[in-house]
């Protein structure tokens, strides 16, 4: 039977648990998308903390692409050297650490591009006042931007890229229905509106080469009115697999879904953990390529279960990390108490002021100690 903390591969690459960190954007770069030592002083420390495999915050491959503000970028070459620092941090501490790249299409930000953000369509007049609906030949263009900013990841020393093509960027636009109304090659039927992310993947393998491992985010739905639903969602994991994805992270929801977002809040039982868990069972069933189930996961009895019920290979979390950068470390201690985690994702707000990110109930807990420390109440 297999158990969370063994070494295993995902395309010749060791990682020593079935743990991962999912792509969190930190906040913390410099304006241009540099990488800085506090990056590093992050990475160090859920390296330290053994998550089996670290997934970098999305990096956007063109400027164009940008989404938040101090993002990780990989759109020019000047980028590399510092994010080969943050890469040897990790690999000094006995760790892995893959890229993941992203283009955020219609959820560019303006006031960060100077452009209006780019869409696949115009969904209705107004529209046409804030997008720019993607010429035929501005998706042809892509494929080769994200095979260079993959090549600039290898360069850096990433042991891998993952493409973010869930939550409604523009892989994720692309895929979706509900976003995507083109009548071009890139539209109508499946097969169309994988195009782009199958090109996208194509151009990356080639430059990368055979033996990189080449990661998917996808979602299992989008949870928008006649977005992705979860058939086609596998139709696309499919396609993925037959065009040499090494694994798949699965994720549902976007931007706009609500309630339904990728980030959910409220998760205060463990039916509601792992709210992905019913779609990446089906992505294991009809996959072989390894599974990743992202949203939720809390428990480490929850991950145990989900992997000895063959539902997902591997556990990937995002806020209970940043809660906890050495929640894994502790857990393997015998530690086993679930994450200490609220999801109420205050983090996510804090981190748009320009504080970077940080884990807001941890550190008004730190705050009251010391305050009844001073007081002589502690
Ligand atoms: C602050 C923050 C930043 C995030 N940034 C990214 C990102 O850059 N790329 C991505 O694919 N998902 C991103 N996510 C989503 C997470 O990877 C993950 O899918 C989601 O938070 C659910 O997992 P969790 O319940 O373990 O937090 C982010 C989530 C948070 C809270
Ligand atoms: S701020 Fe809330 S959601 Fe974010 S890490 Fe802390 S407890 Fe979790």
């Amino acid at each position: 039977m297999p158990i969370l903390f063994e070494p295993t591969t995902i395309h010749h690459l060791p990682l020593k648990n079935r743990f991962v960190r999912s792509a969190t954007w930190e906040g913390m770069a410099e304006e241009d998308g540099t990488c800085t030592p506090r990056l590093e002083r992050l990475y160090a420390q859920l390296a330290d903390g053994q998550v089996g495999l670290i997934i970098s915050s999305h990096a956007y491959v063109t400027q164009e692409g940008q989404a938040t503000p101090w993002q990780l970028g990989l759109y020019k070459d000047e980028l590399v050297e510092p994010l080969r620092r943050l890469t040897t941090t990790v690999h000094d501490r006995n760790g892995a650490v893959m890229a993941q790249l992203a283009h955020a299409g219609c959820f560019t930000n303006q006031k960060l591009t100077g452009k209006p953000p780019l869409a696949l369509s115009i969904l209705d007049a107004k529209g046409e006042k804030w997008y720019r609906e993607a010429s035929t030949s501005d998706l042809d263009e892509l494929p080769a931007q994200f095979a260079r900013a993959a090549t600039r990841a290898q360069r850096a020393g990433f042991d891998g890229i993952q493409l973010h093509a869930a939550h409604g960027y523009l892989l994720s636009q692309s895929l979706s229905p509900a976003f995507n109304q083109r009548s071009d090659r890139y539209g109508g039927s499946l097969q169309n509106r994988a195009r782009l992310l199958l090109a996208v993947l194509s151009a990356v393998r080639q430059a990368v080469g055979r033996d990189y491992p080449v990661l998917a985010k996808v979602n299992c739905a989008d949870f928008v009115d006649g977005g992705l639903e979860i058939d086609e969602a596998l139709q696309v994991g499919r396609m993925l697999q037959d065009g040499g994805i090494d694994a798949i992270e699965v994720s549902g929801g976007t931007l706009v879904s609500g309630a339904l977002s990728p980030i959910r809040q409220n998760i205060t039982s463990e039916e509601k953990e792992g709210y992905f868990r019913q779609a990446a069972s089906r992505f294991k069933e009809e996959l072989s390529v390894p599974i990743m189930l992202v949203g939720g996961i809390r428990s480490l009895y929850l991950a145990e279960k989900l992997l000895a019920d063959g539902v997902s290979d591997y556990f990937s979390m995002a806020r209970p990390l940043i809660r906890e950068p050495d929640l894994i470390k502790r857990w393997q201690a015998g530690d086993r108490r679930k994450s200490t985690c609220l999801s109420d994702n205050l983090c996510n707000q804090a981190a748009r002021t320009g504080e970077g990110l940080y884990c807001v109930v941890e550190k008004k807990l730190s705050e009251n100690k010391t305050s009844s420390k001073a007081k002589g109440t502690l």
